[in-house]
């Protein structure tokens, strides 16, 4: 007797159906090309009058310097004489010189003395990036031009005490799979504890040409309720601003991109200067950090390949395809390696 009661199996599922179907997001480095967005390189701080610093930036090398004028400067690494490592050259006056045979660069990268006196070469130059000074972190642009700019606090900055904070042992994945966290909405509840009192805000999400910024309210870990603006720069900028148990508060990240695969974190907390100040600092630099631990075990050992998304998702789904589209390059690949 056969027995026609039960539902026909479900038809076995083919190793192509397990195939992945979506367009991947390229990798930092992917081609030989990086995103195109602001990097921070270094705190303010590590890099006073008369400093010059090395940083790794975009697979190569740059040097952060500034002059006795106070002027901040990002260039190449490698002197265009015969390339010695201006790192571990001095700055002299608003010049980098050479430890090599002395040859002087200004702020804007141009050689402009050689030691023996030679007139220097007219087409000796350094890469020199776009840079910002903000936040108490100098920033510079992947590009010959900034596409967009840092956006500022909505309070005065005369009006804030504003401390920083860095992350320089590099985390193992590029630093947009940092920012993809900003609109991962579930990552906030399971991850960061963070309880939403209204409906997901994917609705609310304020898209633009190089970002993205929405509000939620909710209850943080332990009951603190917080209602914060936030959102993403390019790809790698970090910002939220709001009301944090009552009281305002700001915080900035960056995602530093030494090379393909990694990133650094540079931030600041900002609070409104007052007798409060000191303490509602101490703990935005405790939350800044104890959230950036929460994330740092996954982002350390993720390889981040989008694949099934439900609805839950949709916020993150529409930066996952802006970030596919996102704007790469590599201007200065001839300098800096
Ligand atoms: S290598 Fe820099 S001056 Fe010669
Ligand atoms: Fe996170």
């Amino acid at each position: 007797m056969s027995d026609n009661s039960q539902a026909p199996a479900a038809p076995a599922r083919s190793p192509a159906s397990r195939k992945r179907l979506v367009r991947p997001i390229p990798a930092e480095g992917e081609n030989g090309v990086y995103t195109q967005s602001w990097f921070p390189l270094a705190l303010s701080v590590d890099v006073p009058k008369g400093e010059i610093v090395g940083r790794e930036f975009l697979d190569g090398k740059v040097v952060v310097f500034r002059g006795e004028n106070g002027e901040v400067s990002v260039v190449s690494a490698y002197c265009p004489h015969v390339g010695a490592d201006l790192s571990v050259g001095k700055v002299v006056g608003n010049n980098v010189q050479c430890a090599f045979h002395q040859w002087e660069f200004n702020l804007d990268g141009v050689c402009v003395k050689t030691g023996i006196g030679d007139p220097p070469p007219p087409n000796a130059y350094l890469f020199k990036f776009p840079v910002r000074e903000k936040f108490g972190i100098v920033w510079a642009f992947n590009g010959e031009t900034p596409l967009f700019e840092l956006p500022e606090f909505p309070v005065p900055e005369d009006q804030l005490e504003i401390v920083n904070y860095k992350f320089e042992v590099p985390l193992q994945c590029d630093g947009w799979i940092f920012s993809a966290n900003t609109p991962d909405m579930q990552h906030l509840k399971v991850v960061h504890k963070i309880q939403f009192n209204t409906d997901d805000p994917h609705d609310l999400v304020d898209w633009q040409q190089y970002g993205f910024d929405y509000t939620y309210d909710a209850v943080h870990q332990g009951g603190v309720p917080m209602k914060m603006r936030l959102g993403i720069r390019g790809s790698s900028f970090f910002w939220r601003v709001g009301h944090y148990d009552g009281w305002w508060r700001g915080t900035v990240t960056g995602y530093g991109l030494p090379r393909g695969g990694t990133h650094t974190i540079f931030g600041c907390n900002a609070v409104m200067k007052g007798p409060d100040a000191q303490k509602q600092l101490e703990i935005a630099q405790t939350l800044s950090k104890r959230t950036v631990n929460e994330d740092i075990p996954i982002l350390n050992t993720i390889h981040y390949k989008p694949g099934h998304l439900t609805k839950a998702d949709k916020s993150l789904a529409r930066f996952l395809n802006y970030l596919r589209d996102y704007p790469r390059a590599h201007p200065s690949r001839d300098f800096i390696d």
